[in-house]
C-alpha cells in the first residue's frame, strides 16, 4: 500500500515516553475506530527518545499501516513540547491529542471530530463536566487536579477542563500562534495563545494507566504557575482573545475596587468632619455607599451589557453583590484573624492577605454568580 498523497482529514497526536506497554494496542484501537467511522486520519507519535522498546514497536506498525508516522525528539524532552511538535508535523486539518496510556476513550475520537465540522475550533474532553469523572485518584492527585482546574477557569471561566489532555483543534488555532510549550497543560497555553472563539466539551471518564507509571510531578506544579502568569502578560500584551476578555474584568473590578475605597473614605471623612455625625454612622453610610457605587459600575463597566438590562435583573444582582460583600468581609476578617492568632503574623500584614482573599472571593463569586455570563459564543 502507498501512502496517501492528499493530506489526511485528522491526525492523532500521540505523545509518548516509555510506553512499550502501550503503544501497540493504542495505536490500533485509535486506528480501527478511524476506519470505522471512514475518517481519512494519520496516527502521528512524538516520542523523546524513549529507552525501552516504544521507538521500535512504532516502526514496525509504520511499515504495517500507511498512516501511521514517527517523530523521534531528541532535545528538550517534555509532553507539551512533544504536543507542539506534533502540530507542526500534522498534516490533518483537524488535530487530535489523545495520550498512549488509556486514559483517554479512543471511541470518543469522532465526536470530537464532528464537533469540529460542526463549527467548534477547540473541543476539549471534560472530567469536570456533567457526565465526565475521574477514575480512582489518590486524594493528593485531587487536590492538585482541582487546584490546577480552578486556576485555569480565572482565565476561561466557562471551560470546566482547561488542563485536559485530551483535546482537538482546528489546526489554524495552533498554526502560527506563539506557543511556549512547558509542563503538563499544553491546552492551558492553546487556550491563551491560539487563535479561537468555540469552544465545547465532550465529557468523559478518565481510566487510570493500565501499565507503566505517571510521569506527574510537583515541579510540574511550579512550572504550572508560571504558565498562567504568562499566558495573563501574553493577553494583557495582545488586548484580544478569550483570556484577555477576562482579564480585563479581572482589572476593571480591582480598579473599581480601588474607586470603592476613595468613595468609602470620602464620605467617612465628609459625614464626620462636615456633618458632624458620629463616625460609626458615618462609616456604615459610606461603605453601603461605595457598595453601590461600585454594583453600578461594575454593572456598567465592568461586566457591561453581558447579563441584560431589565430593571428585575439588576435589582437581583444588586442584592446578590451585596450578599458577596457581606461574605468579603467575612473572609478578609477570617483570615486577617488565623494569620494574626494562629501564624501569629503582624495584623496590618495580615489584613493585606485578608484584603487580597477578600478580593480573590468577590471577584470569583461575582463573575461567576452576579454576573454569570452567556456561553463564550455569544459574547464579545
Ligand atoms: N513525548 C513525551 N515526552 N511524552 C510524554 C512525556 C514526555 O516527557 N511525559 C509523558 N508523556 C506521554 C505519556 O507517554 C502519555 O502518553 C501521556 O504523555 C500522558 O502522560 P502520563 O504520565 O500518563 O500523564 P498523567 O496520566 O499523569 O496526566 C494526564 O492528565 C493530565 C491532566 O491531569 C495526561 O492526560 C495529561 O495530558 C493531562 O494534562
Ligand atoms: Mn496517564
Amino acid at each position: 500500500m502507498s501512502p496517501d498523497t492528499a493530506p489526511p482529514d485528522l491526525t492523532v497526536i500521540i505523545p509518548t515516553y516509555r510506553e512499550e506497554e502501550n503503544i501497540g494496542a493504542i495505536v490500533r484501537e485509535v486506528s480501527r475506530t478511524l476506519a470505522d467511522h471512514s475518517i481519512r486520519g494519520e496516527i502521528l507519535v512524538v516520542d523523546d527518545s524513549s529507552p525501552d522498546r516504544t521507538i521500535p514497536l512504532v516502526r514496525d506498525l509504520e511499515r504495517e499501516l500507511p498512516h501511521v508516522r514517527l517523530v523521534v525528539r531528541s532535545a528538550d524532552p517534555g509532553l507539551s513540547q512533544s504536543v507542539v511538535e506534533g502540530f507542526r508535523n500534522a498534516r490533518g486539518a483537524v488535530i487530535q491529542v489523545i495520550d498512549a496510556d488509556f486514559s483517554h476513550p479512543t471511541t470518543l475520537i469522532p465526536e470530537f471530530f464532528r464537533k469540529i465540522h460542526e463549527g467548534a475550533d477547540v473541543v476539549i474532553g471534560s472530567r469536570y463536566t456533567a457526565g465526565g469523572g475521574i477514575g480512582e485518584w489518590p486524594l493528593s492527585r485531587r487536590i492538585i487536579s482541582l487546584g490546577a482546574t480552578a486556576l485555569g477557569r480565572i482565565l476561561f471561566p466557562e471551560i470546566t477542563d482547561p488542563v485536559s489532555g485530551f483535546f482537538a483543534v482546528r489546526r489554524e488555532v495552533v498554526e502560527g500562534a506563539p506557543l511556549q510549550p512547558r509542563g503538563y497543560k499544553i491546552l492551558m497555553e492553546v487556550l491563551g495563545k491560539g487563535r479561537w472563539t468555540r469552544a465545547v466539551e465532550i465529557p468523559y471518564t478518565f481510566t487510570n494507566r493500565k501499565e507503566g507509571a505517571s510521569k506527574l510531578s510537583f515541579t510540574t506544579i511550579l512550572a504550572y504557575a508560571v504558565q498562567v502568569a504568562d499566558i495573563s502578560a501574553h493577553a494583557f500584551s495582545r488586548r484580544e482573545g478569550p483570556a484577555w476578555r477576562e482579564l480585563r474584568k479581572i482589572l476593571r473590578f480591582a480598579l473599581v475596587g480601588l474607586s470603592g475605597i476613595v468613595v468609602n473614605t470620602g464620605i467617612l471623612w465628609a459625614l464626620t468632619e462636615r456633618a458632624g455625625l458620629y463616625y460609626l454612622y458615618s462609616s456604615a453610610v459610606a461603605i453601603e455607599t461605595s457598595i453601590i457605587t461600585n454594583f453600578l459600575l461594575n454593572d456598567f463597566w465592568t461586566f457591561g451589557g453581558e447579563s441584560g438590562h431589565r430593571m428585575g435583573r439588576r435589582i437581583y444582582r444588586f442584592l446578590s453583590f451585596e450578599a458577596v460583600s457581606l461574605g468579603g468581609l467575612v473572609v478578609n476578617m477570617a483570615v486577617l484573624f488565623i494569620g494574626k492568632e494562629i501564624f501569629g503574623i503582624y495584623y496590618l500584614v495580615a489584613n493585606l492577605l485578608g484584603i487580597l482573599a477578600g478580593f480573590i472571593w468577590n471577584y470569583l463569586v461575582n463573575r461567576n454568580v452576579t454576573w454569570r455570563s452567556l456561553p463564550l459564543d455569544d459574547t464579545q
